[in-house]
């Protein structure tokens, strides 16, 4: 009888710690279209795996009238649960309370999931929901951000990371969800941004709102620190679920193989998806889904530098990184903005083993005063160090053009691809043949009877002579020339023959990528 009535004891606690905030601070939240902390760790789980701990940690702060106030869990849910069968970790903040601002134990609290996840190596997942730092806990909050910042970097190609953006995230919050590995966002909810719109009022001047300075979209498109957008934030526990289904659990593990539902007997034909004529556009996601079981494609960043597509699909059970030239958004050119986001997906792939296919068809680096201003050359070269480090097997496909530095940047056999197959309609060369001819013929052209005539006379001369692929093949550049219909069987083996590729590299503490 005793017994019972200190379960029943419990029991009111933890129901008192559930109601958050209060009632009133929960119906704030759900006008807001958002749910509460407790709701999206039970919606995201699988169902009745969550484990929570430290359900009745307190803040010991006692200025500014903190001493009699009882925050619930101080603001912030930690525990432990399956996803799709597997374990994570996970801390969810908890708005209604305080404004999921965050306190010494609150930090303490998160820093405690964080550090569990990595002893045990399973994937950290963070939902973000906050005011920042609590203001009342002064220099304290600073010091559990740092503690989190620490962590995050320690985790890092250790343990998947991923931040869920569900409110706002203000401040050096921010920091947390930019140091991790894949960040969700959810439209009209999130909220991201360093100093807000009152600061940047007062200091500034300017006038912007919270959605235009950082909401979902912004981040999605335009500053690239989100990877992944949802229209709500079911859409977006559902993203999370998928990605987690194709990648490792940790460093060490492989990601798991699943059976094809149908086996991808598509062959396609080199007309139907890639144009011949080298200037046509064409969406090479087509190419991908075409290459991967269930024609499945999760793409990663898919609103930023449309110019390159990143992701991961399975081929023959094994989930692999896509990288590709995008011929549809300026000619797949590779920019500033493209070579951040395919060398850091590199960077992801390699740490957690994940091998790599490349789809080349690209002219190469765009030109231009404002490229070159805002520093093409250093984040370019991001592209060449992460291709140069990863040692992941390492395929590239050339489905088109391959010219210049584009050629090289793009998993060239220089830059260590294990294999290289290349279409027969491939043209690597130093330059496309229009430029390449007004160049190397200007004196032939100037004095010809009919210039016009003469131009395309050896505009043809080079393409037959070098805008082909059988120049690198003659050289052992390209591996292979192949029907575009055995893409995929020729990869599959790839795959299978380099399963154990092992290689070694000098020994340092390490590199110094150009960031
Ligand atoms: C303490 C906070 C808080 C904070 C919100 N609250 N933020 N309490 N510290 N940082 C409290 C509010 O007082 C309020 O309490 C409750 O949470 C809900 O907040 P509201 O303002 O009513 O909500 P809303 O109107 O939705 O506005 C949300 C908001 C706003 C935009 C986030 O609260 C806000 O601007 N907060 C401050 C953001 C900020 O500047 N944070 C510090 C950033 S600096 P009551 O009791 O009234 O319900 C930082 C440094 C980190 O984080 C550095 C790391 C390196």
């Amino acid at each position: 009888m005793a017994k019972d009535k200190k379960v029943l004891d419990l029991q009111k606690r933890k129901e008192r710690v559930y109601l958050g905030g209060g009632t009133k601070a929960i119906e704030k939240q759900k006008e807001m279209g958002k749910l509460t902390a407790r709701e999206r760790v039970e919606a995201l789980l699988d169902e009745g795996t969550f484990n929570e701990y430290d359900i009745f940690v307190q803040h010991s702060a006692t200025e500014f009238g903190m001493a009699d106030k009882e925050l619930a869990g101080d603001g912030v849910i930690i525990g432990t649960g399956m996803i799709c069968g597997n374990p994570v970790a996970i801390y969810a903040q908890d708005f209604t309370v305080f404004g999921g601002s965050l306190g010494l134990s609150h930090a303490r609290k998160i820093t405690k999931i964080m550090d569990y996840a990595l002893n045990m190596r399973i994937p950290l997942i963070g939902i973000n929901d906050s005011g920042g730092a609590r203001i009342q806990e002064g220099v304290n909050a600073l010091a559990g951000y740092g503690e989190i910042f620490f962590r995050n970097t320690l985790a890092s190609g250790v343990i998947p990371q991923i931040s869920v953006i569900l409110g706002p995230c203000a401040g050096g919050a921010v920091y947390s969800p930019a140091l991790t590995d894949f960040v969700f966002v959810v439209d009209k909810i999130s909220k991201m941004f360093i100093t807000g719109p009152e600061v940047i009022r007062t200091v500034l001047g300017e006038e912007i709102t919270m959605e235009e300075l950082g909401g979902a979209r912004v981040h999605c498109e335009r500053t690239g620190n989100a990877h992944f957008f949802a229209q709500s934030e079911d859409e977006c526990f559902i993203q999370i679920r998928k990605l987690l289904s194709m990648i490792p659990q940790n460093n060490t593990a492989p990601a798991a193989q699943e059976e094809e539902e149908e086996p991808n007997t598509k062959t396609f034909k080199i007309s139907s998806i890639v144009p011949a004529d080298p200037t046509q556009p064409y969406d090479v996601r087509n190419v991908i889904r075409s290459l991967t079981d269930d024609s499945d494609f999760f793409e990663v960043q898919e609103m930023f530098a449309g110019n390159i597509v990143v992701g991961f699909g399975r081929i023959g059970g094994h989930t692999v990184g896509f990288v590709a030239n995008q011929p549809l958004v300026m000619a797949g050119v590779l920019d500033c903005d493209s070579s951040d986001k395919a060398a850091r997906f590199i960077r992801y792939c390699d740490s957690f083993n994940i091998p790599l296919v490349t789809l080349e068809d690209l002219p190469g680096y765009l030109p231009g005063v404002h490229q070159e201003h805002a520093g093409v050359i250093r984040h370019g070269a991001k592209l060449l160090y992460a291709y140069s480090e990863a040692t992941v097997p390492k395929i590239t496909v050339i489905l088109r053009k391959a010219y210049g530095g584009g050629y090289i940047a793009m998993c060239s056999r220089h830059l260590r691809a294990d294999f290289v197959f290349a279409w027969p309609g491939a043209e690597i060369a130093v330059m496309g043949p229009e430029g390449a001819a007004n160049i190397i013929f200007r004196k032939e052209i100037a004095d010809a009877e009919d210039p016009v005539a003469m131009r395309q006379e050896k505009i043809a001369e080079y393409k037959e002579k070098f805008a082909n692929p059988y120049v690198a093949a003659s050289k052992g550049y390209v591996d292979a020339v192949i029907d575009p219909s055995e893409t995929r069987k020729s990869i599959l083996h790839a795959l299978n023959v380099s399963s154990d590729k092992t290689v070694y590299r000098p020994t340092k503490k390490h590199g110094i990528p150009p960031f």
